[in-house]
């Protein structure tokens, strides 16, 4: 069960860098011609990305029940992997809003989509560095 967890986080960040890379490839394609692959990138990564969602709070759950239950040898909320979990979740949150006002025509939204987009590339990545250090 303390397995649990962690093959839950590889998964979640797994399919977290695909739908970014959904996102990121749209973003790279501009001529005119092939706005139809632009939008059929974003309509997969609008469907993923909301589901990646779902799945990163229920990780940071199943963290933090294995921590409380599971394991004695870590205290419970005190790792930095903890606030990370946070963090990204938070992020994706912030993420979903955004993406809402994009859709509505906001091109500021837009813009601080991407930005936030990469910060939870970045914060998935160190979360994926500072939970193999407490993989048991
Ligand atoms: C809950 C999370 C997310 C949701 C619901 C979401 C949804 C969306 C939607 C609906 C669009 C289309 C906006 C428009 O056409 O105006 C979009 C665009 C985009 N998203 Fe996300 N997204 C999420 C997370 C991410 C993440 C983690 C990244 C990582 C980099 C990302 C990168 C992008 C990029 C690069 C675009 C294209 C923006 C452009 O062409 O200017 N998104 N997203
Ligand atoms: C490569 C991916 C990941 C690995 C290897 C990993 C590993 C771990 C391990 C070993 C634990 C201790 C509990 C246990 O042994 O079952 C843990 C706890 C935890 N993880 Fe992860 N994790 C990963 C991804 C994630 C992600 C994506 C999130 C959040 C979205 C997350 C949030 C948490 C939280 C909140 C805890 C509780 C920590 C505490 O109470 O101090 N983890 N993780």
């Amino acid at each position: 069960m303390v397995y649990l967890h962690p093959v839950l986080g590889l998964v979640t960040l797994g399919l977290l860098f695909y739908a970014a890379s959904l996102g990121i490839r749209a973003r790279g394609i501009r001529a005119r011609g092939r706005a139809r692959i632009r939008e059929r990138l974003l309509a997969r990564h609008a469907v993923l990305a909301p589901r990646v969602l779902a799945l990163a709070t229920a990780t940071w759950v199943a963290g933090a029940v294995s921590t409380a239950y599971l394991r004695d040898d870590l205290r419970w909320a005190e790792t930095t992997h903890f606030r990370l979990g946070a963090a990204l979740v938070s992020v994706m949150v912030a993420s979903l809003v955004t993406s809402r006002r994009a859709l509505a025509g906001s091109e500021n939204a837009r813009e601080v989509h991407v930005w936030l987009g990469v910060a939870a590339i970045l914060i998935a990545a160190a979360q994926a560095f500072t939970g193999l250090r407490i993989t048991p």
